[in-house]
This record gives C-alpha cells, structure tokens and sequence, in this order.
C-alpha cells in the first residue's frame, strides 16, 4: 500500500501537466496512513504546505488537527490529499483546468487507500468528489454515495477561521463522522 503511494508520488513530483507546476515551491502529494479506511481531501496548498511540501500545516490544518482531536483521530489514523497538488497563485481557487489536470493522481491515490469514507475538506472538494452543484451551505454533513464510498463535506478549516459561526453545524457533522467511522470503520479507533 504504501510502497504503491510513494511510486505515485515519485512519479506525480515531476508532473508539469498544468501551469501550477511552473509555480510551486514544493509539490504537496498526501500524509498520513495509506492503508486507512478513511480519506479527507482539501482544495490544494496554500503558503505554508507550498514550503513545506506537506499538506495543512499552515493555520487551517492546525485547526483541522485540533477537529481531528475533537473526534478521537490524527494523522496517523487518516490519508489526507487534496485536489489539486500544486498551490495556487494568492491562494485563489483552482482553475477547471487545473483540476482537471491533477484528477488523476487524486483518483489514483483513491484507489491505493480505497478508503470506505471520504470527508470533503469544503466545496472545491465536494464538487469534484461528490457532485459538482454540491452546494456546501445546504448540503454538509450529509452523506452521499460515490463509487460506492460513503461520502461527507464539511466547511473548510479556512472557511471557520473566517466566519466562526459555523463552526457549531460544523461540530454536529464531525460527531456524525465519528459515529459512521465506528460503525463502519472500527478498527480506526482500536
Ligand atoms: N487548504 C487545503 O485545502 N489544503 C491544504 O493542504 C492546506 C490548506
């Protein structure tokens, strides 16, 4: 499992396929457990992952690990990617196009973790994972089915920085996530 992922990721370090390739300082491939049953999936890097090469190590993955915690999990019980590999210029959204680009080495990497749950970090990730008029206000922390994998968005740690106010819908979606974790996943927790 992981030897597959860290192929994936020696061959997608040299991807060009887009022009976010021309612009990276660091490629920001995943972290965590390959072998997961559960994978979240972020929007792309921003500043801090851009340097570091590693994905929500900036202010909103503090956050993302601070609700990790809230549900009993980190990291190491989890596979975290995002949709695009690549960060783009100020941090604005990914283009079609770039999306586009990157789809294959996210879906890729779906399939090495084939995770039974996918928690959307946000709507650029809803979007391209469950549907794209997935609309993030009225339908997070709901569950879809996607290639037969149970799936779930909740707001971007990005998105609670800025507007604390859904930040208490946002901690109803994760006890909902920990409890289909349990049921369906419960080795996560062991
Ligand atoms: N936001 C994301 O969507 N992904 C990251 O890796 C960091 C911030």
């Amino acid at each position: 499992m992981d030897n597959a992922m860290h192929e994936l990721n020696a061959l997608c370090a040299g991807c060009l396929d887009c022009e976010l390739g021309k612009t990276r300082t660091k490629l920001v491939f995943g972290v965590g457990n390959a072998s997961s049953p559960v994978m979240l999936i972020g929007e792309g890097p921003g500043e801090q992952e851009d340097l570091q090469g590693i994905p929500f190590v900036g202010r909103a993955g503090q956050l993302l690990d601070d609700m990790l915690k809230m549900i009993d999990l980190d990291r190491s019980r989890v596979y975290i990617a995002n949709v695009v590999k690549c960060r783009p210029p100020k941090n604005r959204d990914p283009l079609p196009e770039e999306k586009a680009a990157c789809e294959k080495w996210l879906r890729r990497q779906m399939e090495i973790v084939d995770p039974r749950i996918i928690i959307c970090l946000g709507r650029i990730a809803a979007t391209s994972i469950i549907d794209e008029s997935f609309r993030i206000t009225r339908q997070h922390g709901q569950w879809f089915d996607a290639d037969g994998r149970r799936c779930l968005a909740i707001y971007h740690p990005s998105a609670l920085l800025r507007d604390v106010t859904k930040r208490p819908e946002t901690f109803t979606d994760l006890r909902e996530i920990r409890s289909e974790i349990r049921r369906l996943c419960p080795e996560v927790y062991e």
